[in-house]
């Protein structure tokens, strides 16, 4: 039976079996090609995407458990690239070969909707899942480090321009 599914705001029906991998729907059906394969059995978080805004290992998500949560992919996270994470991903170089970094990003998007800001300790403990084989996890903690601040910086201004 078809499963509707709703992906970076854009419905889309997909006529597969309900205990096929979300990962395999976004890359092979969709086309949303930035998630990626690695392990294929959740130790990697190359795959991650947002489900209802929380962070999921697509390879390990049967797409029929999806229901009507949103999927938000590396392609959805903002209009043009600049979402506040993408942003200090960018100022910082934090990519090398890049392979695992759509997994880190959302991960990381995840990690400050629920804790705006981290410690070094909390953002270890949020992106332990998420392998690294460049060894970028230096430049990742302290983009995060930059994102929340840069959340902080508009929070202040979204204030101040109240008064
Ligand atoms: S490919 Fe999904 S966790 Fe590695
Ligand atoms: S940037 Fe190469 S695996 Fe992370």
């Amino acid at each position: 039976m078809p499963i509707k599914l709703t992906v970076n705001n854009v419905v889309a029906t997909v006529d597969v079996p309900p205990d096929t991998p979300l990962l395999w729907v976004l890359r092979e059906v969709l086309n949303l090609t930035g998630t990626k394969y690695s392990c294929g059995i959740g130790v990697c978080g190359a795959c991650t995407v947002l489900v209802g805004g929380r962070a999921v290992r697509s390879c390990m998500t049967p797409v029929g458990a999806v229901g009507s949560e949103t999927v938000t992919t590396i392609e959805g996270l903002s209009p043009d690239g600049l979402h506040p994470v993408q942003a200090a991903w960018e100022a910082l170089d934090v990519p090398q070969c890049g392979y695992c970094q759509a997994g880190q990003i959302l991960s990381a998007t995840a990690l400050l909707a629920r804790t705006p800001h981290p410690t070094d300790a909390e953002i270890d403990a949020a992106m332990s899942g998420n392998l690294c084989r460049c060894g970028t996890y230096p430049r990742i903690r302290q983009a995060i480090h930059q994102a929340a601040n840069a959340g902080q910086a508009t929070e202040a201004g979204a204030r101040a321009s109240e008064k």
